[in-house]
């Protein structure tokens, strides 16, 4: 686990989280992870390798995080794969791979937690956060697969704060812009250096920088708190610096 969902664990961690288990597909990430978390929290960070595709993985993560902490109180969804390419040349299996990782991993993680959540005590219920993008807002040039995926997330969010109000569970997402020092910032677009890429993007933002991975944390923590967000569900929280809405200057 890295980047902004290593940040989102941090943050919550610091704000009242007693505990966490990451989630990856790279036991080095996080073992590295989950030691520098606990050592930086003081709080207990445990790892536990899990592919988002494989929905029995995804319940071993659930009976694991029961069995530790005898509850689960929030998930967050933030497993994503992506790279460029023109749906043209796009194989059919790279757009089920992104579809799986993003939309079928967000179901997946989602559907084994329901039970635990919805068996919290007094009606507690918990709350899921899914991380999204604002690519599929409009329209994308060359993520296709990514801005799908994101999509069908978004109405998952929707769907699944519907059905599962009743049971306590809040489920939202946040649709994070350009985020500094991400893959989706200089993976995806090759060719440039990383300082150029994040200029480049800055000029597109109203606020006029990049986010930061504790913008989206914060994003993270508010949607969590039983204060400030707890009549919040079935919404996505955009944060991007208004850089979906961005138009030139006439
Ligand atoms: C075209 C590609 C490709 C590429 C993979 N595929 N990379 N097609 N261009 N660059 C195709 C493969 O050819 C294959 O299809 C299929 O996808 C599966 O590839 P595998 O490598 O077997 O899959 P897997 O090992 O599971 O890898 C998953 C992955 C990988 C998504 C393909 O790139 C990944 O996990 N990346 C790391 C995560 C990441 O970068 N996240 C960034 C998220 S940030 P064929 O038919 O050839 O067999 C973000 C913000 C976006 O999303 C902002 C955008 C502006």
């Amino acid at each position: 686990m890295t980047g902004i969902c290593y940040e989102i664990t941090k943050q919550l961690l610091l704000h009242g989280c007693t505990a966490a288990i990451i989630c990856g597909r790279r036991e080095s990430f996080l073992q590295k992870a989950s030691a520098t978390l606990s050592s930086l929290t003081g709080k207990v960070c445990l790892y536990k390798v899990c592919d988002v595709r494989d929905p029995n993985a995804c319940k071993d993560v659930v009976d694991y995080a029961v069995k530790q902490f005898g509850r689960v109180d929030i998930l967050v969804n933030g497993a994503a794969g992506n790279f460029l390419a023109e749906a043209k040349n796009l194989s059919p299996k790279g757009f089920k791979t992104v579809m799986e990782i993003d939309a079928m991993g967000t179901y997946n993680m989602s559907h084994a937690t329901y039970h635990a959540m919805a068996k919290n005590a007094g009606g507690q219920g918990g709350v899921i956060i899914n991380i999204t993008m604002t690519l599929h807002y409009g329209a994308t040039w060359y993520q296709a697969h990514a801005s799908a995926a994101k999509s069908a997330i978004d109405s998952l969010t929707r769907t699944l704060a519907l059905e599962w109000g009743c049971d306590g569970i809040r489920v939202n997402g946040i649709a994070p812009g350009p985020i500094e020092n991400t893959p989706g910032t200089t993976k995806l677009a090759p060719g440039f250096t990383k300082d150029d890429v994040e200029e480049m993007i800055a000029e597109r933002i109203p606020l006029g920088r990049l986010g930061t991975g504790f913008d989206i944390a914060m994003a993270a923590v508010f949607l969590s708190s039983d204060g400030s967000g707890s009549f919040v569900s079935g919404d996505t929280l955009v944060v991007d610096g208004a850089e979906w809405l961005f138009k030139p200057p006439m």
